[in-house]
């Protein structure tokens, strides 16, 4: 309980990692789901399963695939059967090595980090899952970085529910925001991948609307949220039919209400929200950053907050950053690699580059901020200077 009055009874509920207990019109994909992994919760020493999930972002993948994990274990006690549930991020975990090495300390098992090649790290695994008698579902959420950074891991992961002798302990939950990564697999791979798709279109503003109603009975004060607020967040999230972004409004809109001592979340308090966080920028980008990169974006934020001109040249984002990493005692990357990723920055579409013209300065790439103000963005990456240091 806090002292102060809020809006919120319980903000938490609005993290993107919390699941919701109703999820408004995503009924049909929760019971196809379920449908296709039937087989394996009921005969779970006989059947393996791999299902396509996909969809745009914020349209309820990761949601989705958490809460059937909690219903697969569930229903498979029913049966008798052992069936756990391990969720992984590929964009965390990019390697087949990382999940599986994860995946043995999630059942208990002691795996050394290094020092085993891959082979006996897959074997290892399937042991384990065999002594233990367990089936264990793997969701490897957004799948298209494992596979871009190495497409043989589809073939990996296909050969795991294969090569399972004498009982079938593997099924697969793919993730991804399209399909385009399976492009990049050999057709054998392919064609022993089960390809049972469930697709997820982007919400529209009314469906919108009843997630917001729905999770703001759980996360706001009786009364305290105007209906009129979570109308207008709906509309403004629905160009990217995003629920996140839509939760996100809501959520700022709250904090905003409570900072002006208001009793309620007022429209003014989601447009409010809406402009001191355009939806492009996604926060949770940053936290994928490497920690080099989140040093170069801080120096280019720094430097812009200082400067009056909408640009910084490359030349003084390096002479910052290698103050930073002194600061730090880190060792400096070279400008190859300094390069590399303000190139990344600019293709995540969180940093704008352009060639200076012949001018004053010679030609020289220029570096701005294309979606954020800088002020906004020194103050996520001040929430993250743990890291930066970690
Ligand atoms: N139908 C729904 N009902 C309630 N909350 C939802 C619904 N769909 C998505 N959400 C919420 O929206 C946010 C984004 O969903 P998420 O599953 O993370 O999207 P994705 O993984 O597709 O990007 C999460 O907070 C999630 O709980
Ligand atoms: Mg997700």
């Amino acid at each position: 309980m806090s002292l102060r009055h809020s809006v919120f009874r319980n903000e938490s509920m609005l993290v993107p990692e919390y699941v919701p207990s109703s999820t408004p019109h995503r009924a049909e994909q929760v019971r196809t789901l379920e449908a296709y992994f039937q087989g394996v919760v009921e005969y779970s020493d006989r059947m393996s399963q791999n299902v396509l999930l996909w969809g745009a972002v914020g349209s309820g993948k990761t949601m989705l695939a958490k809460k059937l994990g909690v219903v697969l274990e569930k229903k498979a006690m029913l049966y008798g059967n052992r069936v756990k549930f391990f969720h992984v991020n590929c964009r965390i975990d990019r390697s087949l090595q990382a999940v599986l090495t994860k995946g043995l300390r999630f059942l208990g098992h002691d795996y050394p980090s290094r020092g085993f090649g891959f082979e006996e790290l897959l074997q290892s695994f399937l042991d384990a899952l065999a002594a233990d008698k367990i089936h264990l579902v793997v969701a490897f959420d957004e799948v298209d970085s494992l596979v871009t950074a190495d497409p043989s891991s589809l073939y990996t992961i296909t050969r795991l529910r294969e090569v399972s002798r004498e009982a079938q302990v593997f099924s697969s939950l793919l993730i991804s925001k399209t399909l385009d990564y399976l492009k990049l697999v050999d057709l054998s791979t392919l064609s022993s991948l089960q390809r049972n798709e469930i697709s997820l279109v982007p919400y529209s503003d009314d469906q919108l609307y009843d997630i917001l109603e729905s999770r703001a009975q759980e996360a706001f004060n009786d009364g305290s949220i105007e209906d009129d607020s979570l109308h207008l967040a709906a509309e403004i999230a629905s160009i990217y039919g995003d629920a996140r972004y839509a939760l996100d409004l809501i959520y700022r809109a709250g904090k905003v209400a409570d900072i002006a001592d208001s009793q309620r979340v007022m429209p003014e308090h989601v447009r409010r929200a809406k402009a001191s966080l355009p939806p492009q920028f996604k926060k949770e980008e940053l936290t994928y950053l490497g920690r080099h990169q989140r040093l170069i974006l801080m120096a280019i934020s720094n430097l812009l907050k200082k400067s009056e001109s909408a640009y910084v040249t490359i030349g003084e984002v390096e002479k910052s950053y290698d103050a930073l990493c002194e600061d730090i005692g880190l060792t400096a990357n070279h400008h190859t690699q300094l390069w590399n990723d303000v190139n990344e920055l600019s293709r995540k579409g969180i940093i704008e580059t352009q060639i200076s013209g012949k001018g004053v300065r010679g030609r020289t790439t220029m570096i701005g901020l294309s979606l954020v103000s800088a002020e906004q963005l020194v103050d996520e990456l001040k929430g993250m200077v743990a890291d930066v240091r970690g």
